[in-house]
């Protein structure tokens, strides 16, 4: 197949607490998730913990010029990073940024920058200043507005000439499933009232369209995504009860790119806030910001999932932790995650219809238990699943490109092994560079190429004609 554009953006995925470690140099402050020992799914500790692998993560803080030169081996041209809030921002809410956290990711653009490779930077990816969270319990107080504002506002002084595609919230609607970990929430889930949790999301929606107002006023050539989680959802059965339990799945999730694509609230999302009591406070300025619209759409996908009204049948399988329930036709990763890579197809025509903005894919991978071996005197891993997915997924995207959706790109997550976001795991392996670190915290951190690295570099020069 060799229908990808000559400029379609390859290359990989990361976010800053999943791989930076140094979580206490540099003047960084605490952000929520170096109290989140066991995952995004388990509550908080007040203080860090020796057993919460992200304070480590791979190091990349250290060695990040390692492993972009890896990146550029595989040709990568295009490399999707976040920038740790609480390294600018140590507390969120001051009023000038950490010199020396800006001065990290300075280093961090100088080496792609010497390869070639576009930066795509996420704003937030999961990781508010645990300040914020304390003080203000994150979004749901009209402030938080302000602290992104002043924090994007900073990045875009400092490396608006050298980045010209911003993400503003990884997974914007992930807040419904998981307050904390993407709304910087504390209250627990079972105490938040609806109305605190929409409150929470309208900040976020506001806040994304000012950003995205001051990026383009700020940087004429700058290109702003939203970013949200991608889950293809069909009716458990054709009974017309179930496809309509299924049409609700997907306009939550819909909601958020309809926002930020058309600038206001649909009709369903506002009926969803009547039948749930909520009344938000949405200002005139509010409804004005709001119009500033992305100017594509990226979006994240690992599975899809079925839905259906009948009660008896709604048994939520271990992968379903955003919902949803097990598809019977489809095989799950080691994890519990539906592997669909035709949903890919289908979540990208639908996305493209619906929004009519480019769409870029900015994650998309296998986590899977790896192991190390020696073949030829080469330590490596023969990942030959991760290499059935990934080639399975990108085959869907070029079948998309035929259908002529708009596609900028696709980064695969975690190109290199990271700490995972929801089981904070390092067995969770999703890389095409093996890292030396084990789940007791022990390890050499050394990096390996596994047999998925030599793939992805043929992919990425056949352009896409080997798959
Ligand atoms: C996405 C997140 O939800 O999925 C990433 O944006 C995360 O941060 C990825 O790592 C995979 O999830 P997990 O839980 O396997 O790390």
């Amino acid at each position: 197949m060799t229908n990808f554009p000559h400029d379609f953006l390859w290359g990989g995925a990361t976010a800053a607490n999943q791989i930076e470690g140094a979580y206490d140099q540099g003047g960084k402050g605490l952000s929520i998730q170096d109290v989140l020992p066991q995952g995004a799914l388990f509550p908080p500790v007040e203080q860090p913990t020796p057993d919460n692998l992200k304070l480590e993560a791979i190091d990349f803080y250290h060695r990040y010029a390692e492993d972009i030169a890896l990146f550029a081996e595989m040709g990568f041209s295009a490399y999707r990073f976040s920038i740790a809030w609480s390294r600018i921002f140590p507390q969120g809410d001051e009023e000038s940024p950490n010199e020396e956290g800006l001065a990290f990711y300075d280093r961090v653009l100088d080496e792609l920058e010497k390869h070639g490779i576009e930066p795509v930077v996420t704003i937030s990816h999961y990781e508010t200043p645990l300040h914020l969270a304390r003080e203000y319990d994150g979004w749901t107080d009209r402030r938080m507005i302000g602290f992104f504002e002043r924090y994007a506002q900073v990045l875009f002084e400092r490396y608006g000439s050298r980045v010209r595609y911003w993400l503003t919230f990884n997974e914007i609607n992930a807040i419904l499933h998981m307050p904390l970990q993407a709304g910087g929430i504390l209250t627990p889930k079972d105490q938040l009232r609806s109305q605190d949790l929409y409150q929470a999301i309208h900040h976020e929606l506001v806040a994304s369209a000012r950003v995205t107002r001051l990026a383009h006023q700020m940087m004429p050539e700058a290109q702003v995504g939203c970013m949200i989680i991608a889950m293809p959802t069909y009716p458990l059965s054709p009974r017309p009860d179930d496809v309509l339990a299924a049409l609700g799945a997907e306009q939550a999730n819909y909601a958020f790119g309809d926002v930020h694509c058309r600038g206001e609230y649909p009709g369903y999302f506002l009926r969803v806030l009547r039948e749930q009591g909520v009344e938000l406070e949405i200002t005139d300025d509010d409804r004005q910001d709001l119009r500033n619209t992305v100017d594509f759409v990226s979006f994240s996908y690992y599975m899809s999932a079925c839905e259906t009204a009948d009660e008896s049948q709604r048994i939520p399988g271990r992968g379903n932790v955003i919902g949803g329930v097990p598809n019977p036709h489809l095989e799950a990763s080691e994890w519990g995650w539906q592997i669909d890579p035709v949903g890919l197809r289908i979540a990208l025509n639908d996305y493209w219809d619906r929004w009519q903005k480019p769409l870029f894919i900015v994650e998309n991978g296998l986590g899977a238990q790896d192991r190390l071996v020696e073949v030829d005197g080469v330590m490596t891993v023969e990942d030959d699943y991760r290499i059935a997915y990934l080639n399975d997924h990108l085959y869907q995207v070029g079948q998309a490109l035929e259908d002529g959706v708009d596609v900028l790109g696709y980064t695969s997550w975690g190109c290199i092994d990271l700490i995972s976001a929801s089981t904070a795991q390092i067995s969770k392996r999703y890389g095409f560079i093996y890292v030396d670190r084990n789940e007791d915290g022990s390890g050499t951190f050394q990096r390996y190429r596994k047999k998925s690295f030599h793939w992805y570099k043929e992919t990425i020069a056949a352009g896409g004609a080997n798959l």
